[in-house]
């Protein structure tokens, strides 16, 4: 039984879905809880999945605790009524944490997907780094994305044998999907109208979610936008996450500033031709850190801390913090000075190859 809730668990699930979907001798099952709503419909409906299970778990401002505790009664509901051979959870988020634990109370074996990112802080992100901690201490296979994320694994005694390095699974649904909007460009059309709006400008994509940034963070990152957008050359795209404390300040302070393009999350085909339309990528999200590299784009991390340290490694990825300042500084560097620009603007895949799915596919059938 495959377990996911929100939007970027659902885009780097859905390629193990298909895989083991089409392998002989598995029943895989589709378990929905449906923490997100609205995104996670958008990326089931552009991967074809209907799930056989969806808890329709999502209100609007949740809190962690009542977040947590429903997704813990549900979840063993279903277990205990499926009893699964085995659950796959993905990444870091309530869903996640809460399907391992609710599995292990059973217990039923445990495939953890991206396993291993670790920031050392607990802290940052939150609370993403202890709910990835527990997951670790539950399950008995561990994939994880790259080798430095392997190695977190075994520096906590994690055993060897069941820790397997597979890439990011985001990998192949990014490829898969700019695979379906080269045959399709209806697909993300879309964004047509603010290409043309926007033309001759240079794009800068954003997007900002982190709990640990609302309040003070999400205030300095609206100042910070609103200041690179007063420079006519540039227009700032800006899907913003439904999350109340995400979209009310936002509206707030930025709902009149020219050239800034608050819009609402866009589905994943969309979002894939919006990284591609930047010149550069401001956000504080995970999966975007993933992505941007592999398109060649200069990605600047609105986070204190990453775990994934490989797209700064690779030189696309650069973390400026929440510091309003800084953000600004760091964007018009890259705007300026063409050299610095093209340093960091070189495709890179330090995440994958395209084929992880299969390779955890294979895993788990044997
Ligand atoms: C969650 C994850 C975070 C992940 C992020 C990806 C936890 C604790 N957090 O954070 O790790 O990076 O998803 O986006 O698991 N909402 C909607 N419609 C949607 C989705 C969300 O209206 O489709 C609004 C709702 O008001 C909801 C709120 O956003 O209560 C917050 O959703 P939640 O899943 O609790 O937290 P995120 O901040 O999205
Ligand atoms: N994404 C999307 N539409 C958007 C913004 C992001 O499809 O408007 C995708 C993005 O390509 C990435 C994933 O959502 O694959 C990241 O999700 P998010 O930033 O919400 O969560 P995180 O990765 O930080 O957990």
């Amino acid at each position: 039984m495959i377990v996911f809730g929100t939007r970027p668990e659902a885009i780097k699930l859905f390629p193990l879905v298909h895989d083991l979907s089409a392998r002989p001798g598995i029943a895989a099952r589709v378990c929905v809880t449906a923490q997100h709503r609205e995104m996670l419909d958008q990326v089931l409906s552009i991967s074809g999945i209907t799930p056989d299970i969806d808890l329709d778990l999502m209100r609007d401002g949740q809190t962690l605790d009542a977040l947590t505790a429903r997704l813990l009664t549900e979840l063993g509901r279903i277990f205990d009524a499926e009893r699964p051979d085995r659950v796959v959870v993905q990444g870091d988020t309530a869903t996640a944490m809460v399907g391992a634990l609710a599995a292990y109370y059973r217990k039923i074996p445990v495939s953890h997907v991206e396993a291993g990112l670790r920031s050392g802080d607990i802290h940052h992100p939150w609370p993403e780094e202890v709910n990835r901690r527990i997951i670790s201490t539950i399950a008995d296979q561990h994939f994880a994305p790259t080798d430095t994320a392997a190695e977190a694994l075994r520096r906590e005694n994690i055993p060897p044998e069941t820790v397997h390095v597979t890439g990011n699974t985001v990998i192949d649904a990014l490829l898969w999907t700019r695979a379906r909007i080269a045959a399709d460009p209806p697909l993300a059309a879309g964004l047509d109208g603010l290409a043309r709006r926007f033309a001759g400008k240079r794009i800068i994509a954003v997007t900002t979610h982190r709990r640990e940034n609302f309040g003070d963070g999400m205030a300095a990152i609206a100042r910070a936008v609103r200041r690179i957008a007063e420079r006519e050359d540039v227009a700032m795209i800006f899907p913003v996450h439904p999350n109340p404390n995400v979209r009310a300040p936002m509206a707030d302070m930025l709902g009149d500033a020219p050239r800034v393009a608050m819009i609402d999350p866009l589905d994943y085909p969309h979002f894939v031709r919006l990284i591609e339309m930047a010149h550069i990528v401001l956000t504080d999200s995970g999966g975007v850190q993933e992505e941007a590299p592999a398109l060649g784009k200069p990605v600047l991390v609105m986070r204190e801390t990453t775990e994934r340290p490989e797209g700064v490694a690779a030189g696309t990825a650069r973390l400026v913090g929440t510091d309003e300042q800084r953000i600004v500084a760091e964007t018009f560097r890259l705007l300026d000075d063409e050299a610095a620009h093209a340093a960091m603007a070189r495709a890179h895949n330090p995440f994958g190859d395209g084929l992880s799915a299969e390779r955890i596919g294979r895993i788990i059938a044997s």
